[in-house]
């Protein structure tokens, strides 16, 4: 009997007992392929030599030390890295230990920028459906999947939520890419002026949907006009780059191939991968001087924030995936996963739609092609499909609830930056494999 409250407690979890590239190997010797890196996590894989190196050095010289008191060299020489290669204008850093607490911080840190620049009365943030940035309450509260939200809802900060830019959803046939953009952007615009320009802090958005919508690509366009929209009524722009960030869509930030840079980005994931837990948030040179004219600090803090272990595996992953190249491997690795995947699933009865970029992928799975209508929720096909591809040696990150937190499944992948085309090719194939016994026991 096991003593841990487990993420399902009826469910028996094999045991990890060892990961080495892209494998986890578990107690009874049966090898995984990491094909989602858990959660968009382990960039590197599993076990990296000159990351583990960099700890245990680390670890040698001092493992902790209260931010309170002190900084610590490994903690400067991540910040001078990450600020670096940061989005333009982006001119700080706030160390924290994972995704939720960078969001957390982040909506803190808009709050607190008002509250300096004397607009106090500033309260509202506008997030979008389906989005995921966290469990935490703030996190939870801008997050916009329904189904995560609903038995918290009374304990959730008001925030209001627009459309996200789910293309195969929601484009309407007779819209191109750029005016189906510009309807979200002027949906955005609209929410902004019925909540009164002056009451709005922030916009957050993911750059790249992930865990709750299956790797959604903004259309060509969208962002900029976003953006546009912020500067106009004096609203900040949060991206939540905890899953596309940090290499994962091909370039260092997803936000790049968009062309924009945000005021405050939430980074976590592939900052560390999975090595120690550990997330950041990027921060914009005109908050940071808010700051430092006003009160001098911000009112926030935990524990464990800028824990030198943590810093040390972080720089140590980021040296590694510039030193070897990754982000090239990166796209010319995601450009192979699309083709393969349009090849096994392009034409398959119950895949509506393969989509993502770089290696941040997902399929959507639909009962019929034509209508896109979804499975029924009962089946739990994600849940189905998560079974068989770890029976069949294959870790990919299947979730329910795509169109609207209750119907849709989809299947998001995210290998290491390390993977090589076979691997891609075996990934692949075990997932077709096991997609196909899924559906087996509920087409
Ligand atoms: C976009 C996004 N934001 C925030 C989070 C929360 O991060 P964490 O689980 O590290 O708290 C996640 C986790 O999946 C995420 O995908």
């Amino acid at each position: 009997m096991t003593r841990v409250l487990h993420r399902s407690i009826a469910h028996d979890y094999p045991v990890a007992a060892s990961g080495s590239g892209i494998h986890i190997r578990d107690a009874n010797g049966k090898a995984y392929i990491d094909a989602s890196g858990g959660a968009a996590v382990s960039c590197l894989g599993h076990g990296h030599p000159d990351v583990l190196a960099a700890m245990h050095a680390q670890l040698d010289r001092l493992a902790y030390a209260h931010t309170s008191f002190f900084t610590t060299e490994v903690a400067e020489e991540l910040g001078n890295d990450l600020i670096a290669h940061a989005p333009a204008g982006i001119s700080h850093v706030y160390f924290v230990s994972g995704g939720s607490e960078a969001i957390e911080a982040a909506l803190k840190m808009a709050r607190q920028f008002f509250v300096e620049k004397g607009e106090p009365q500033r309260r509202h943030f506008i997030a979008r459906r389906q989005s995921y940035h966290g469990n935490t309450l703030g996190a939870l509260a801008v997050g916009g999947n329904e189904w995560r939200r609903k038995q918290f809802a009374p304990l959730l900060i008001d925030v209001e939520h627009v459309s996200p830019c789910f293309e195969y959803r929601d484009r309407q046939p007779n819209e191109t890419a750029r005016q189906y953009g510009e309807r979200l952007a002027q949906e955005l615009e609209a929410k902004i002026e019925t909540l009164g320009p002056d009451t709005v802090i922030a916009f957050v958005a993911e750059t790249v949907g992930g865990a709750t919508s299956g790797a959604i690509l903004p259309v060509e366009g969208y962002f900029k006009r976003v953006r546009e929209i912020c500067d106009g009524h004096g609203i900040l722009l949060i991206l939540d780059e905890v899953m596309c960030g940090m290499g994962r869509t091909g370039t260092l930030h997803a936000c790049e191939q968009e062309d924009i840079a945000p005021d405050l980005m939430a980074i976590a994931k592939g900052l560390g991968g999975g090595f120690a837990p550990i997330g950041a948030v990027l921060v914009g040179e005109r908050i940071f001087k808010s700051f430092e004219r006003g009160t001098g600090f911000f009112q926030h803090g935990h524990t464990y924030l800028g824990h030198p272990l943590a810093c040390a595996a972080a720089l140590a992953v980021q040296r590694v995936i510039r030193r070897d190249n990754l982000l090239d491997n990166v796209k010319a690795q995601g450009a192979h996963l699309t083709r393969r995947l349009n090849e096994r699933f392009g034409n398959h009865h119950h895949v509506g739609d393969v989509r993502g970029r770089g290696l941040l992928q997902a399929i959507e799975l639909v009962a019929d092609r034509t209508s896109k209508e979804p499975f029924d929720p009962k089946h739990k096909l994600h849940a189905r499909i998560k079974q068989e591809a770890m029976r069949r040696g294959l870790m990919v990150y299947p979730m329910g609830g795509t169109i609207d937190g209750a119907r849709g499944d989809h299947v998001l992948l995210a290998p290491p930056f390390i993977a090589e085309a076979r691997d891609i090719d075996t990934i692949v194939d075990r997932l077709g494999d096991a997609i196909d016994a899924a559906l087996a026991a509920v087409a």
